[in-house]
């Protein structure tokens, strides 16, 4: 962060946001309207990463349930998912004319660039959007943990886990009327078993480098440009 100001962040989309209202696969409506949330980023000068789940095509742990995939294999498949919503939102993000590189956790050089960190940080350097794909390369973690690693290899000034909902509830909203809305958590209270915004492994990473995290809604139009300017966006704040 340069003089307080968010220079370069890191944005978290879900698979299952991918999917709309089909709960499966990509929905092109969806790929447009998170691509044109993506572009005011950028029209603003400001550098952006994004990292996309796979649970709209696969979720490892889901797979490995049936107990003929391996939990192993499980989330390699996860990790293939993710890449080609990665692809997927570089396809959408180019249409409206933006300059888009993806990199790869697992090499796949035949469709995307291997993430290189020094590769990743001048793209960002020269305007370009990264989409980090295949989580962290690694079974048994997370794509919110490959979403932390990255944004703190990147120097990104924050996180933004972009969700469905616009924040974090003492309670699930959608099933309490008494849910409060949190508007600043400790890392500490981010990782109560009731709240839960990351898993442990990303929150303590984000801890360790003070990596502030945003939740949001996503669908709540330039929601990500307001909280990054300041300008009234709705969200909840770890830092
Ligand atoms: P500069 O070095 O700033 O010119 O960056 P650049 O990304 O434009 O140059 P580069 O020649 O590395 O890449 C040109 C295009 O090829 C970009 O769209 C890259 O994403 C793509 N590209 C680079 N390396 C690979 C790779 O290993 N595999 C695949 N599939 N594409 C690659």
């Amino acid at each position: 962060m340069r003089n307080g100001e968010i220079k370069r962040v890191l944005v978290k989309f879900s698979g299952e946001a991918m999917a709309g209202a089909n709960g499966f696969g990509i929905d092109s409506e969806i790929l447009r309207y998170i691509a044109g949330e993506i572009k005011l980023l950028v029209e603003n000068n400001i550098e952006v990463g994004i990292v996309i789940g796979g649970g709209n095509i696969i979720r490892g742990v889901t797979a490995s349930a049936g107990g003929i995939i391996r939990r192993t294999s499980g989330d390699y498949m996860g990790m293939l998912a993710t890449v080609i919503n990665a692809v997927a939102m570089q396809e959408a993000l180019e249409h409206i004319g933006l300059d888009v590189r993806v990199q790869s956790a697992l090499e796949i050089k035949e469709i995307c660039e291997s993430y290189i960190y020094r590769k990743a940080i001048r793209h960002l350097e020269k305007g370009r959007i990264v989409i980090f794909g295949a989580g962290t390369g690694n079974p048994f973690f997370t794509t919110d943990t490959a979403a932390t690693l990255r944004a703190v290899e990147i120097g990104a000034d924050m996180i933004i886990k972009a969700t469905k909902v616009d924040g974090v509830y003492t309670k699930d909203p959608n099933k309490f009327e008494d849910a409060k809305k949190l508007d600043v958590l400790s890392y500490d209270e981010a990782m109560q078993e009731h709240i839960k915004v990351m898993d442990d492994t990303a929150i303590a990473l984000a801890k360790d480098n003070r990596l502030p995290i945003v939740v949001c809604n996503m669908f709540r139009e330039k929601n990500l440009l307001e909280i990054i300017r300041d300008n009234a966006g709705i969200c909840s704040i770890v830092k």
